[in-house]
């Protein structure tokens, strides 16, 4: 059987498919539990420090929840300038200096190959939530408990991943856990956003499906779930290119009504200006149970690697 426990999860590479299953059907259990009774005691007397270096509502606010339902307890900062970082402090030392004070610490930074970097120098297991434009895999093990729960299954959907696919590190993380699954991934981009051309090769070598396009309303005809993201302002060298991209794609409640009623839209928010908020009443819209699902998938990632499930 697949075991997490005491492992670092850096990347959404990293899993198999049944590591994946394991981590679905916990959270699932987690979900169930948490119908009944706002908190569970899994986690008593344990400390998660979540470490942030970069801006964030949901990843952080998510960690912190689910080790509170888990009955645990949280440290940490939520921003470079708040920590010693801002005095000099190598990511090194920070993390040998929070790995005396917690049991497993997750953390967002700017860097790629930051958490990579914490891992090797922790004794606590560290979990990614974002390393610049390179990974987010618990972000990817969300959205994929999203299209379970709101299309019924994984295997055989076509998701159509759409915005800035170079910069982005939820699609970057997504692809590598939709591989183990019989998807058709479009990707929509600009040609400057494209995703990377190594992802798109070590996929296709991979066996996956993927067709690249610029057009989103000719994906969405053919696509069972959309992915919606926001260009990554942050990492633009040229303001005057963001602006020339920022709205690149905008979908609208015209659009799904007329291309794909029953597409399912996600997005890892936040949303800039890509998703209209007519769209945010229709029952298609499912980026703030996304949200919720976020709580579920990182309790039980957090009771695996701690090896308490
Ligand atoms: C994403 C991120 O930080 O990569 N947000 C998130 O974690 N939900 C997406 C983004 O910032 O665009």
């Amino acid at each position: 059987m697949a075991d997490l426990k005491g492992k670092d999860i850096l990347d959404g590479a990293q899993f198999t498919r049944d590591e994946i299953e394991r981590i679905m059907a916990v959270a699932e259990d987690f979900r169930k539990t948490l119908q009944d009774t706002p908190s569970l005691d899994l986690m008593k007397g344990y400390v998660l420090a979540a470490l942030f270096f970069e801006p964030s509502t949901r990843t952080r606010l998510s960690f912190e929840t689910a080790m509170h339902r888990l009955g645990g307890n949280v440290i940490g900062f939520s921003s470079a300038e708040s920590s010693s970082t801002a005095k000099g402090e190598t990511l090194a030392d920070t993390i040998r200096t929070v790995d005396q004070y917690a049991d497993i610490i997750a953390m967002r930074h700017p860097q790629i190959g930051s958490a990579k970097e914490a891992a090797a120098v922790a004794n606590a297991p560290v979990l990614n939530g974002g390393d610049g434009a390179g990974q987010h895999p618990t972000q990817a093990l969300l959205d994929l408990y999203t299209i379970r729960r709101e299309r019924g299954k994984v295997d055989g959907t076509t998701i159509v991943l759409c915005g800035d696919l170079k910069n982005g590190r939820t699609v970057h993380a997504g692809v590598e856990v939709y591989k183990h699954y019989s998807c058709k991934l479009v990707m929509v981009a600009p040609e400057q956003l494209k995703m990377p051309a190594d992802i798109v090769a070590r996929l296709r070598r991979y066996g996956v499906q993927v067709e690249e396009t610029t057009n989103l309303e000719a994906a969405l005809a053919q696509g069972d779930v959309l992915y919606m993201t926001r260009i990554q302002k942050e990492r633009f060298a040229d303001p005057a290119e963001y602006e020339r991209l920022k709205g690149s794609y905008i979908l609208t409640r015209e659009m799904i009504e007329r291309i794909k009623p029953d597409l399912t839209v996600l997005h890892p928010l936040p949303r800039v200006n890509e998703v209209t908020t007519d769209v945010d009443s229709l029952s298609n819209a499912a980026y703030f149970r996304q949200v919720r699902n976020g709580v579920y998938t990182r309790m039980a990632l957090i009771a695996l690697v701690m090896g308490k499930v």
